[in-house]
């Protein structure tokens, strides 16, 4: 039961700085507000970026990056089950409509503990889903994100990839002030190697057979960016 003097926190959107943004806001209730919550503060965290809850739209020349929403999995799954999609990866073989829903409520949950965060990328004339990408293993204490992303096949090679991880890596390193990004490629994959190459990130070291695909072991290639790279 809510009484006076009790605090709630509250998540509000705000519309500023050129976009839409989440933040966490702690509530007094007080008499004269009855329903009316009466912000109070807002929870603070060592690095005043968190008040930015990192739930930014994003936009760039060609794509619109919207955050992942519960309703996503249905036009997700096409790209999410392609076989294509995991070949190079450790998402689910051939996943089912429930497991697609599971990941898409994954990304979701994440971004709502902010551990990570997902981004639908449309195609901004058509509003086509063309991919996804997300940051998940946040480490505040760190300042260190872990990024991946998949695209529709018959979207690769016009640029798409990179656009949106460039968007991203920019607004991790600018809005959220995370110093470090890292992402890993499966041993075979040189269009992701390439992606990655291209926004800036640089090929840190290789760990040997740590990906088990099927029933083969694969090297795990490691790559990194730094907000001052
Ligand atoms: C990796 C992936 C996201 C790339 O998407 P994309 O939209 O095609 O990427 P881009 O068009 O931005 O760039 C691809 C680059 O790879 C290059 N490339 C593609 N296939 C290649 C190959 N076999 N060898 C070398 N380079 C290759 C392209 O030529 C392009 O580079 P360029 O611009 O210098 O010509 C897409 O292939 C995908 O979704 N793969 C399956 C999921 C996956 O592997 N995710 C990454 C996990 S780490």
């Amino acid at each position: 039961m809510i009484r006076e003097g009790c605090f709630a926190r509250v998540v509000e959107r705000l519309n500023g700085c050129g976009g839409w943004w989440e933040v966490d806001i702690r509530t007094r209730i007080t008499s004269k507000s009855r329903g009316n919550i009466v912000p109070l503060d807002i929870t603070c965290d060592t690095n005043p970026a968190w008040l930015l809850r990192m739930t930014l739209d994003l936009e760039t020349s060609r794509l619109q990056l919207l955050r992942v929403r519960p309703e996503d999995w249905e036009a997700y799954y096409p790209i999410f089950s392609a076989p294509e999609t995991s070949q190079f990866s450790d998402l689910p073989r051939r996943p089912t409509e429930k497991r697609t829903r599971g990941f898409v409520n994954w990304m979701v949950r994440i971004s709502q503990q902010s551990k990570g965060f997902g981004w639908m990328v449309r195609d901004r004339g058509t509003g086509v889903l063309l991919g996804c990408i997300r940051l998940n293993s946040i480490d505040k204490q760190m300042s260190a994100a872990v990024i991946g992303y998949e695209f529709g096949t018959s979207f690769w090679g016009r640029g798409y990839a990179t656009e949106a991880l460039v968007a991203v890596t920019k607004h991790c390193h600018e809005a959220m002030k995370l110093y470090r990004l890292e992402a890993w490629t499966v041993e075979g994959n040189p269009a992701s190697e390439r992606v990655l190459e291209k926004a800036g990130y640089r090929h840190e070291g290789t760990q040997r057979k740590k990906m088990v695909i099927g029933k083969q072991r694969f090297d795990t290639r490691l790559f990194g960016r730094l907000a001052d790279d």
